[in-house]
């Protein structure tokens, strides 16, 4: 048995669940993994150091899957900002269909991408934001809650309610991320408004992910309270693993700093290097609070059926059985 919901049909995809950017994971190898699953992985445009570079990471991922696949293009305000329209450009050249814009609104994006056949899946973390992105035109949401590893946003809205509140203002297909990584999450979004799940921590402690075992041995050893909220005081909120470095930029923060006295412990570099060498306090690096219900290093395919084969029994058998349960009492 498949799901299909409304995320699913416009997608072009068999399961309701994406594995979305995350930067220094989100590879040809993971991707491909996720894509021969059934489910909508996502390569991290902007791991790659150039356009050139993202051109060849889309070529090795087709040698490895005949599926559908995207590609996220993480939009953040930066000094130097990347040449996000080569990257663009490189990935409407490439022949991938999907994108999953992030980080800032997708607006200056969207015609070229529409206008070459490439459907928009816009991630953001708030409902305001969400109703303004399908207002422009997106394909799709992917709402992040509080739990998530990145950037949860400044609102501090859990799931929970995010879901459910951003259900009734949107129309398109939604999912929803933050926390998820079993079937009872899959059955909990499907239950709260949303058309399927978004997974980052759950997919990067898989198999098929290209980061140091150390790193994934750290996850599974971890707990939902293994996090760090960083920059919280410049309005740029991020989600991160709990150690000596992620610990001392909220205590510099804490206390007046800005981001000048704290640049040399947050730089992207340092935390490539924790995935690379798993040297696990070289640098900051992100994880969510679902880092409490991970406990294997499954493969991709075996995570994903396992999450889609839970929710169906959830559906069919415990939650059905309480149903006849109450019809069985009012019988009686
Ligand atoms: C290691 C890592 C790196 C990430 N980098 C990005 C990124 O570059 N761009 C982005 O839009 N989201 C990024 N994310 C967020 C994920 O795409 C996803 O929204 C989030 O992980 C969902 O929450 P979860 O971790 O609870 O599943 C990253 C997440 C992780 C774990």
């Amino acid at each position: 048995m498949t799901m299909t919901t409304k995320f699913t049909r416009t997608f072009g995809v068999e399961h309701p669940i994406a594995q979305g950017g995350m930067q220094w994971v989100g590879r040809a190898e993971l991707v491909a993994a996720v894509a021969n699953s059934g489910a909508l992985g996502f390569i991290t445009a902007l791991t790659q150091p150039t356009p050139a570079d993202l051109a060849n990471e889309i070529a090795r991922c087709r040698d490895l899957t005949a599926k559908p696949f995207g590609v996220n293009l993480t939009i953040l305000p930066s000094i130097n900002p990347p040449p996000y329209e080569e990257y663009r450009k490189v990935i409407i050249d490439s022949g991938v269909k999907v994108v999953e814009t992030a980080g800032s609104n997708p607006a200056p994006h969207l015609p070229v991408l529409h206008d070459n056949g490439v459907k928009v899946l816009h991630k953001c973390t708030s409902v305001r934001h969400a109703v303004k992105a399908q207002d422009l035109g997106v394909d799709g949401i992917s709402i992040d809650g509080f739990e998530c590893a990145g950037h949860p946003g400044e609102d501090d809205v859990p799931g929970l309610v995010l879901i459910p509140a951003a259900a009734r203002q949107i129309q398109i297909p939604m999912i929803a991320s933050g926390g998820f990584a079993d079937g009872r999450g899959l059955v909990a979004a499907l239950a709260l408004g949303a058309d399927g799940i978004n997974m980052g921590s759950r997919f990067m402690c898989t198999v098929e992910s290209a980061i140091h075992p150390n790193v994934k041995q750290a996850i599974v050893d971890g707990t939902e309270r293994g996090t760090e909220l960083i920059f919280r005081t410049l309005n740029n909120t991020g989600r991160v693993a709990s150690n000596t470095v992620s610990r001392e930029v909220v205590d510099i923060l804490k206390w007046g700093g800005t981001f000048e006295d704290v640049r040399h412990l947050v730089s992207g570099a340092r935390g490539r290097t924790v995935y690379e060498t798993g040297d696990l306090e070289a640098g900051i690096w992100w994880i969510g609070t679902s880092m409490g219900l991970i406990d294997d290093i499954p493969t991709v395919g075996e995570l994903v059926t396992r999450i889609v084969d839970e929710a169906q029994d959830l559906i069919t058998g415990r939650l059905a059985g309480m149903l006849a349960g109450a019809t069985a009492a009012v019988a009686s």
